[in-house]
Order: C-alpha cells, then structure tokens, then sequence
C-alpha cells in the first residue's frame, strides 16, 4: 500500500524562547528535525513533507534536499498544518503517517508498528498512545464504557475530570488518506482560534467509524520537546540509549552519566572510556584503546590501541598503538602512524608524523611531513607562518631535532639530521649533519604601518 509521511515543523515553539527555530535546536549533533526524517523513512521510502512556517528560511538552507517543504503561512494550528500537504499528496498515497518534529525519542519500531496497525485496521485512523503520572500538557485519550476511543481533548479545554485521565495522545497518526483530507475540512475552530488535528477523533466517531490506539511500551519514546528543560531531558535519555548499546557491545564506559556519544560515533570492543568524555560527530575509535579522562574527539579517525588523556582531537587521524596527551592537541590533517608518541601540551596540524616517532613535550607541529622514528624535542616550533602562507617543513627518517629547535619553513632536514638546543633552522640541513646555532640578526628595516 502506498503510504506518505507527514512532519509538522511550522510552531513557533515559543516556550524554547530562542531565535533559533524549535526544530533546529540539536541533540547529540544533529538538529531535532533530523531524528523525524530518520524515523520516516522507516516506513517510507519516498521524501517526508514538512510543513514548516515559524523560521521557514533557516529551515529551508538546512533541510531543502532532504524534505518536500511546504509553507503553512499563517499557522492555525496542527489540523491546519496537515491539509497543507493536501496539493502533493492528495493523488499519492493511501496512507498518510503524520508525526510531530518535536518528539525526536520515538523509534521507527514504534512507527511501523502505528502504520501496521492502520493497515490490518478498517477504520479511517490509528493513533499512538501512552500512559504516564506526569500529563506534561498532551491532549487526553477519551473512552467510553466499552473503552473505544472517542475523543482526543486539549488540556486547555479538558474538564476536571477529562484532566485526571492519564492515557495521553502521543501525537503519532496513521489515517486513510481517502477519508483523511476530506475530514480536515470538518475540523471547527477551537476557542484559541486553531484548528487541532486531535479533533478527527470526534469526527470519526461522529461518522460511527472506529479509531484505533496502540499504546506506547516505553513511554520515554513519546516526549513532546517545548522547553529547553524537556530538550535537556530528552537528550540525557538518548545518550543513555547511546551508551546502554555500546556497553553492550563490549566497550567499557567508566561512568556513562558523564560520557557523552553522538549517534555517529564507532567504537571497538574493550575500548575504555575514562568520565567526561566526548565522541562526537564522525568519530571511529578501534579496539582495545583507552580514551579520556577529559577528552573530547570530534570527526577523528584512531586505530586499535591507542591511548588518549586529557586531550582534544578535531578532523585527525591515528594508527595503532598510538598515544597522546595529557593535554594534546591534534587538528585537522594530523596523521600519526603506528607507535607514536605526543605528550603533553603538543599540537599538530595538518602533518604527518612517521611511525615511531616521538614527540614528548611543548611542541607545534604544522604542516609538516616528518619521517619515521624521528625524535622531537621538547620545545620544537614549525614556524610555518610568514603571516602571509603557510608554509611547508620536511623532516626525514630518524632525524634528531634538539630542544626548542626553531623550524623557520619552508625547510627541510636530510635522513639522521641533528639539531643543537635552541637551534633556529632557516636553511635547509643535509642528511647526517649537525646543525646550531641562531641566525637571527638585524637585516633591515621593515616598513611602518598604520
Ligand atoms: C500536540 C497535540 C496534543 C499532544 C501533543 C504531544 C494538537 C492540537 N495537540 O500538542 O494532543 O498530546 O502535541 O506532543 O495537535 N505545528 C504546525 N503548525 C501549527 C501548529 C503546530 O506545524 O499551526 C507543529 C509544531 O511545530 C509541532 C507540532 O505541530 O511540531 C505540535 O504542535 P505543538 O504546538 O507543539 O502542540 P502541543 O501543544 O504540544
Ligand atoms: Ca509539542
């Protein structure tokens, strides 16, 4: 059966008080709309319409090839919402799916299992519920004694006793399409002047057509996000999500309440990950590594083995049986082959360090290729800046650079060079020579400047 999925984006999400748009607040790296779109396409294969309005332009530049976008301008409300999806899919489909983009928890299990149900169902639509202490706001799930739903009331409208009712509308739809855009004309205006989508329960009842409800197992699945504190609440839950399947997948996590995965993150078996932690972004880690405490990895790609302290990866790359930190720095394009060492306060940029070679204390490296087994010694700059390019340093196989070595680029040093302590090189070393020394000396005037 052909079915479509519907996203309702276009609330202002007031009660975020942000000028960024509800939908794009992120969670774990990617904006909250994104989890909608993942789930959707478990159930279908063709691209999900989002209705959008509040901050349509911010959500056009992030999701426009992702999505059909649909304006809903003005926003009365979610029924309103729905029938702005009427002009594509009138001719499209048999099934619409509708959902909320503000519920980023709930599974594609959970929304198959909705369409599912609609499917083996005669009615015109089924709905997914749950039932928790806390109302948090939601609409309530009205039955009658032979306990058919009959009814979805609004908080804001439900009588006392309607607002005892604990069976809540999750806000997750699977309706016939042919009876669907028909009954969005019959919504009325409620007292707050919108149209509520909740209403075609009323309405299906009314035409004496039953309304299925599948009930929510995990009620964590249906929270609604209104206010930053329900963001921070849905985010806690999804990185226990994240670390629960890691530590069941052989990786050990110290103390998960301070470890910090987003959903793109790899990580091999019996890798230990030490408190305050955070992998993020694209970020693969192999077996058998220790990472943290204290560090943070973001788009990094490390071998097996490898052990990292207190330090901060951005865009780098390590082999096996590398080590780095306390207190490291490594940026984007660095490339550490096999066994090597950076210790503390060292940074590297764009460089690629030859296996073995050893980097133990105060360094920058960047824009460089050095060779294998070569030792860098505590202190050594690549001043790779002329403060107009950047420029390149070449360091060959087991060169032995001395503490606070200057590296003035473009250079290069020959296989088994040495360098004296505080050496300034400006000129290029050949192999198996002994260079010190500082050449600096007045040369001439600069230019003044404004
Ligand atoms: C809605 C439901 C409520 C349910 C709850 C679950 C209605 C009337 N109420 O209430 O029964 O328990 O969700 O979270 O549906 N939107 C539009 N256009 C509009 C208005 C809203 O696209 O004109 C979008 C919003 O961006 C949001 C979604 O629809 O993604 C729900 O709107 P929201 O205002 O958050 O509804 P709730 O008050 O949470
Ligand atoms: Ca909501």
């Amino acid at each position: 059966m052909n079915i479509r999925s519907v996203i309702l984006a276009a609330g202002q999400g007031t009660r975020m008080k942000s000028r960024l748009p509800k939908v794009l607040h992120p969670l774990l790296g990617r904006p909250m709309l994104q989890y909608a779109l993942d789930i959707a396409a478990a159930v279908c294969q063709e691209q999900p319409v989002v209705i959008i309005g509040h901050g349509a332009q911010q959500i056009e530049q992030a999701f426009n090839d992702k999505a059909r976008l649909v304006l809903q301008e003005p926003q009365l409300g979610t029924g309103h919402a729905v029938q702005q999806a009427e002009a594509l899919l009138r001719d499209e489909a048999d099934n619409i799916v509708v959902t909320y983009a503000d519920m980023p928890l709930l599974t594609a299990e959970t929304l198959l299992r909705v369409v599912r149900s609609q499917e083996a169902h005669s009615g015109p639509m089924t709905m997914l519920t749950m039932l928790v202490d806390d109302p948090r706001g939601f609409g309530r799930v009205v039955r009658d004694q032979q306990a058919q739903v009959t009814a979805i009331v609004e908080e804001a409208q439900a009588t006392p006793e309607q607002q005892a009712i604990r069976e809540l509308n999750v806000g997750v739809y699977c309706f016939a399409a042919k009876w669907l855009w028909d009954a969005l004309r019959r919504i009325p205006l409620s007292p707050k002047g919108e149209y509520y989508l909740t209403d075609l329960v009323a309405i299906a009842v009314e035409d004496g057509l039953s309304v299925r409800a599948e009930l929510l197992d995990n009620p964590e699945e249906g929270i609604g996000i209104n206010t930053r504190y329900h963001l921070a609440e849905a985010m806690a839950i999804m990185r226990q999500r994240i670390n629960q399947r890691w530590m069941l997948d052989g990786v050990t996590l110290v103390d998960p309440a301070t470890t910090y995965i987003e959903p793109g993150v790899t990580i091999g078996m019996d890798t230990v990950i030490w408190p305050n932690t955070h992998l993020l972004g694209d970020t693969t880690i192999g077996e058998g590594c220790v990472v943290g405490p204290n560090t943070v990895l973001q788009d990094s790609l490390v071998g097996n083995h490898c052990l990292m302290v207190a330090s901060v990866l951005e865009g780098a790359r390590l082999e096996d049986q590398v080590q780095v930190g306390p207190y490291c720095h490594l940026r984007t394009g660095a490339h550490l082959e096999p066994g090597v060492h950076v210790g503390n306060f060292g940074e590297v940029k764009n460089s690629h360090l030859g296996p073995g070679t050893k980097m133990g204390h105060f360094s920058y490296i960047g824009d460089a290729e050095i060779g294998p087994n070569v030792n860098i010694g505590a202190g050594t700059i690549t001043c790779n800046f002329d403060g107009v390019n950047k420029n390149h340093t070449e360091i060959a196989a087991n060169v032995f650079l001395g503490s606070d070595t200057m590296l003035v680029a473009p250079v290069k040093l020959g296989e088994g060079a040495r360098t004296g302590a505080g050496a300034v090189v400006t000129k290029d070393v050949p192999p198996f020579t002994l260079a010190v020394g500082v050449p600096a000396r007045k040369i001439r005037k600069l230019e003044k400047r404004d």
